[in-house]
């Protein structure tokens, strides 16, 4: 990425930190490019030291210079931190938000016509730079914002360019899906404690697996059927035990839980703009 391009992280949570990490990791962008806001000035002082970043509390003045201002507050912050930086933002810059359930039509609406948007979703392994990125553009944006951005975001995980309605299948899917593979692993490791292995070993070898087997998947292009089939020999171990995740109805399960954290994802997005509707109502403003 250029070196004159100006990065502000508003939030220095456990997102902002993933981000500012995995981009600077990445190589693409130096500690002198990037400056990040938070409520704490404890948290400003700890990312400071970590990573030689800027810090301020200000996000109006984290922003006057950005080319790419970078929201990662909760959502219900969101509005407040828009309404703030919306009358400093440089035209010609790019607002990134990664705010959960937050669409681009609430963001195109607080922010000015010149300023480009996109919302994204990360998932948490973005903090080890092996995230995935899913990413939909909104208004005002240029195939050299696209470029900047999703050149920015490899650096945390792969990118996924999407259209906006399927966000939150994308929250169902690979926003949730760590805590369902980590489920997987534990139960994994319960298994072979239950079958006399050392706890420890037990955990190692179910890492292990699953690295291993999602590495085969990528690595591979096969599709998991197929790769599933080539070890179920027949009459052996893995048959076996395939059978019983059958009889358990294991493949229904995850595709519900899926389904279910989609379906979660836009309750709470209703949810809040149902929030935002009645709360701009008794301010008597038009809905
Ligand atoms: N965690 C994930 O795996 C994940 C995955 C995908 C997307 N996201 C999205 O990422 C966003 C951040 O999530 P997170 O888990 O990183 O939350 P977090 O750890 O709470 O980080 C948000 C940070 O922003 C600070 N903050 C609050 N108000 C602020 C303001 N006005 N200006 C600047 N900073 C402010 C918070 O300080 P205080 O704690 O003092 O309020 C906190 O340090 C959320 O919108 C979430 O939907 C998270």
């Amino acid at each position: 990425m250029r070196a004159s391009k100006q990065i502000a992280v508003l939030g220095g949570g456990v997102m902002g930190e993933a981000l500012i990490s995995g981009f600077l990791a990445g190589g693409k962008v130096s500690h002198k490019q990037v400056v990040v806001t938070d409520a704490r000035p404890e948290r400003l002082t700890t990312l400071s030291s970590r990573f030689g970043v800027g810090v301020t509390p200000s996000n109006t003045a984290a922003v006057t210079e950005a080319d790419l201002v970078v929201v990662a507050v909760k959502p219900p912050v969101v509005p407040v931190v828009l309404e703030e930086i919306a009358p400093v933002l440089r035209g010609g810059a790019a607002v990134v938000s990664i705010a959960a359930g937050v669409t681009l039509a609430e963001l195109e609406a607080r922010l000015p016509g010149g300023v480009a948007v996109v919302r994204a979703m990360p998932n948490s392994p973005c903090r080890i730079r092996a995230g995935v990125v899913a990413l939909a553009e909104g208004r005002g944006v240029t195939a050299e914002t696209r470029a900047l951005v999703g050149e920015i975001m490899e650096a945390v995980g792969r990118v996924i360019w999407l259209e906006e309605h399927l966000m939150d299948a994308v929250t169902g899917l690979s926003g949730s899906g760590p805590a369902y593979v980590y489920l997987f692993i534990e139960a994994l490791a319960e298994g072979g404690v239950k079958a006399g292995l050392p706890r420890q070993v037990a955990l190692e070898l179910a890492v292990q697996t699953v690295l291993g087997a999602a590495q085969m998947v990528a690595s591979t292009r096969e599709h998991p059927a197929v790769l599933k089939d080539q070890v179920a020999t027949p009459a052996g171990t893995t048959i076996a035990g395939l059978a019983v995740l059958e009889e358990a109805a294991f493949r229904g399960a995850v595709l519900r839980a899926v389904e279910a954290g989609a379906r979660r994802s836009a309750e709470l997005a209703g949810q809040r703009a149902r929030q935002d509707d009645s709360g701009s109502k008794k301010k008597g403003t038009p809905a």
